[in-house]
């Protein structure tokens, strides 16, 4: 096998070897006794590449995973931590049906939009695919990422607005959550692909506060380590004035002129510096009719920030403890034309007691998605207004599909909640057919 030497220019990322930015001799050192140290796994397929094969990839797309995305011979080979045009040196470790996966050895010819990451354990921590690549150009990634999901999961073309973001693109995660395991160190995040866990004494995309609680929060539980019966993990939560580490504790939150409750560990959006982005276009895209539906509501923000609009809103959540929290909220925020439902989302609709066609509905479901019972029962109430605000692009646009017999869409919008990283909102406005 010809073995292509390292340059001294570009850090090598190999997650299973690797955990620092090293000298040139040493990551060649490494690299070259991985061939030794790496057997071919038994139920290794050799076709068509042999193991830790290198071959040389030219990136012409980056896949919704972060994935950069070359052709060998009309053969895929995917390999991440790269960016479009670029040129890399790919080593081979999975050959599957349709394509092959390779580990990063070196960037050949690299984009002029690749920066220098600002986390030392940038390729080894599963949490950021994208810290390589200039801000400007993440936006536009996510931005092709929805366009592409629509397109390919939904046969929607419509166009996609520029990727709208907060003011950092560092140092804006309010909520951390490092894990451990019955013997630490490590404490930390799930190594990229992996299931073991990195050890994180600093994260850059989190605030500053969460990274000056950490080493206080690591260092309680290595001191009490000979008394850890099982793993855990850890929960820092940056509430302005202070970091609470205690999921039960009820916290709160100010968005714009609004204030919102919740318990600690529960879910809440965890970029405050892009959140009053996602909160204002949503409220704005749901104006128009007399009622509307929040569901999947959560604690209430969008259905208690949107009802001054509205003549009645009612919100649907499945969890009794948010839509306790909810109530509580909309006291507080003297929000008094809001009622909150628990149950599964279809629930709704036996007890909205207004028209669909004078209502709209957000809808900001999990990962997953929404349910078919769901989707068929929205068409049949047939809200004037559908805003889908979703984590996953690729369950949006296989829900839309659905709803596109009756809706035409007036806006995608994506949101960069989670810069550094492949993930993001997207939001989606829908009209009803008239
Ligand atoms: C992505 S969160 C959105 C929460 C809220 N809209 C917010 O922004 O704070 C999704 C919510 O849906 C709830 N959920 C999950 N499955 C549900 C279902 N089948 N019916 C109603 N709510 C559900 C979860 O408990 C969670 O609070």
């Amino acid at each position: 096998m010809k073995r292509i030497p390292l340059r001294r220019k570009y850090r090598p990322i190999d997650g299973r070897l690797l955990n620092c930015t090293i000298s040139f001799e040493i990551a060649e050192y490494f690299l070259f006794a991985s061939d030794v140290e790496f057997k071919q796994p038994k139920n290794f397929v050799a076709v068509p590449f042999k193991y830790h094969e290198r071959v040389e990839l030219t990136i012409d797309d980056i896949t919704n995973l972060g994935m950069g995305l070359g052709r060998i011979d009309d053969w895929v080979v995917m390999v991440p931590y790269v960016f479009l045009g670029e040129v890399a040196i790919v080593r081979i470790h999975k050959n599957l049906k349709n394509y092959s996966i390779g580990d990063l050895i070196e960037v050949v010819k690299p984009s002029p939009d690749r920066i220098e990451p600002k986390c030392s354990l940038f390729g080894i921590c599963g949490g950021c695919q994208y810290q390589h690549i200039r801000y400007e150009k993440q936006l536009d990634l996510k931005r092709h990422h929805v366009s592409t999901a629509m397109k390919k999961l939904a046969g929607i073309t419509f166009p996609v607005n520029e990727c709208l973001h907060g003011d950092r693109p560092y140092n804006y995660r309010s909520k951390i959550t490092p894990h451990f395991q019955k013997s630490v160190p490590p404490i930390g995040f799930l190594k990229e692909g992996m299931r073991t866990i990195v050890d994180v004494e600093q994260c850059p995309i989190a605030t500053e506060s969460i990274n000056n609680s950490l080493g206080a929060a690591r260092e309680n539980i290595l001191r009490n380590k000979s008394s850890l019966k099982r793993g855990g993990t850890l929960l820092l939560r940056d509430l302005g004035q202070r970091v609470e580490t205690n999921p039960k504790v009820v916290v709160s939150q100010k968005i714009g002129n609004f204030n919102f409750s919740y318990r600690a560990g529960e879910f809440f959006q965890n970029n405050p510096y892009a959140l009053p982005r996602l909160t204002n276009f949503v409220v704005q895209a749901a104006l128009g009719p007399k009622y509307l539906i929040d569901a999947y509501c959560g604690v209430g923000v969008f259905g208690i920030m949107a009802a001054k609009n509205f003549e009645k809103v009612l919100g649907i959540e499945v969890s009794e403890t948010a839509i306790n929290f909810a109530r509580q909220n909309a006291r507080a925020n003297e929000i008094d034309n809001i009622r909150f439902i628990v149950g599964v989302a279809e629930q709704i609709f036996e007890n909205a007691e207004f028209a669909g066609s004078e209502t709209s509905i957000i809808i900001d479901p999990p990962r997953a998605g929404c349910a078919e019972t769901f989707l068929s029962q929205l068409i049949a109430f047939c809200p004037a207004k559908i805003v889908y605000v979703s984590c996953a692009p690729d369950t949006q646009a296989r829900d839309l599909k659905f709803l596109a017999q009756q809706y035409s869409i007036e806006e995608i919008q994506p949101i960069d909640m989670f810069p550094q990283t492949r993930h993001m909102e997207n939001i989606v406005v829908l009209k009803w057919k008239s």
